[in-house]
């Protein structure tokens, strides 16, 4: 069979499947059973394939369509420019999460005093970590996250793309296990904020595949919001910064607990359909 052909079939059954952008699927799959950059497969399409390319390209295809995400199939994810590996043990870093990662970078490069100490809540695979450190090379950083195979998943990316050390990563269930006399200048988080009724409505690539632990937000998805409010304020330095990912609908709750003292909401960012759905707030200097 040759490229265009197993583009065509592999395309075809994954549509059948339900598989979103089947054919995009298809192509990347085949891409990384033959070690192409995807766009030379157009230059290849009459090639004939060998019988254990095949053999590795129905597994994956077969994955797919099984809704595995086809970031976990291919290994890695890119964020902000930054190839980051995933598996099962960490959420899936996500387009909008870069309008944040973005916000933190440049808050952390406008800082007038010093070397801005900041925190990743919830780090997951590393990206808004990562992509901070790299962006602020001034920043001196912190990640942590209560899933220690999470953790794992985020050291070797920090190694992969970043100097040894430049992120302390810490386990700990909120701020329980860090150090006591820790403080910080900008606090970031894309916490878990989905209702945990809601989880089983989600597509199979998310419910099946994301960590629940990476989704559930509790009954109405802001515990982990509640959490911050209370808890972040002995965390920050006077006058820090709290930068927090949330779900569509919930701008209206989150305003309302960051607008009450110690907090004021300094504004909430749109993701790139233009919904709020990222907060910035400080706590009082
Ligand atoms: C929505 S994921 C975000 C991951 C990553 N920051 C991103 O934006 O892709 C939330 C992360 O919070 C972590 N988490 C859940 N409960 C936690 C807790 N009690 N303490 C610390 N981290 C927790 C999960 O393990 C998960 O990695």
């Amino acid at each position: 069979m040759t490229v265009i052909e197993v583009i065509q079939r592999s395309a075809g059954f994954l549509e059948r499947k339900g598989v979103d952008s089947a054919r995009l699927a298809a192509e990347l799959i085949l891409a990384r059973v033959l070690r192409l950059p995807r766009l030379q497969l157009y230059l290849n399409f009459e090639r004939s394939l060998a019988e254990p390319e095949l053999e590795q390209m129905r597994e994956l295809v077969q994955r797919r369509a099984r809704r595995e995400p086809l970031q976990h199939i291919l290994g890695t994810v890119s964020f902000c420019g930054i190839e980051l590996e995933v598996n099962k043990d960490v959420l899936i870093p996500r387009p909008e999460t870069e309008v944040l990662a973005e916000k933190a970078w440049t808050l952390a490069k406008e800082w007038a005093s010093g070397n801005p100490v900041a925190l990743d809540f919830g780090t997951g695979s590393g990206c808004l970590a990562i992509a901070l450190a790299a962006r602020a090379p001034q920043a001196q950083l912190h990640a942590l996250d209560v899933s220690p195979a999470a953790l794992a998943v985020a050291r070797r990316n920090a190694v992969k793309h970043l100097p040894d050390g430049r992120i302390v990563f810490h386990e700990s269930n909120g701020f329980v296990s860090l150090p006591p006399a820790l403080r910080f200048d900008l606090l970031v988080s894309n916490p878990p904020y989905i209702a945990t009724a809601e989880i089983d409505t989600l597509e199979p690539e998310v419910k099946d595949f994301d960590p629940r632990l990476a989704l559930d937000g509790g009954a109405d998805g802001l515990d982990f919001y509640r959490r911050l409010a209370a808890e972040a304020p002995a965390r920050l330095a006077p006058g820090g910064h709290l930068l927090a990912e949330f779900g569509d609908g919930q701008s209206p709750a989150l305003e309302a607990l960051f607008n009450a003292p110690p907090w004021r909401v300094v504004e909430v960012l749109p993701d790139f359909t233009r919904r709020p759905r990222h907060l910035h707030a400080v706590v009082a200097g």
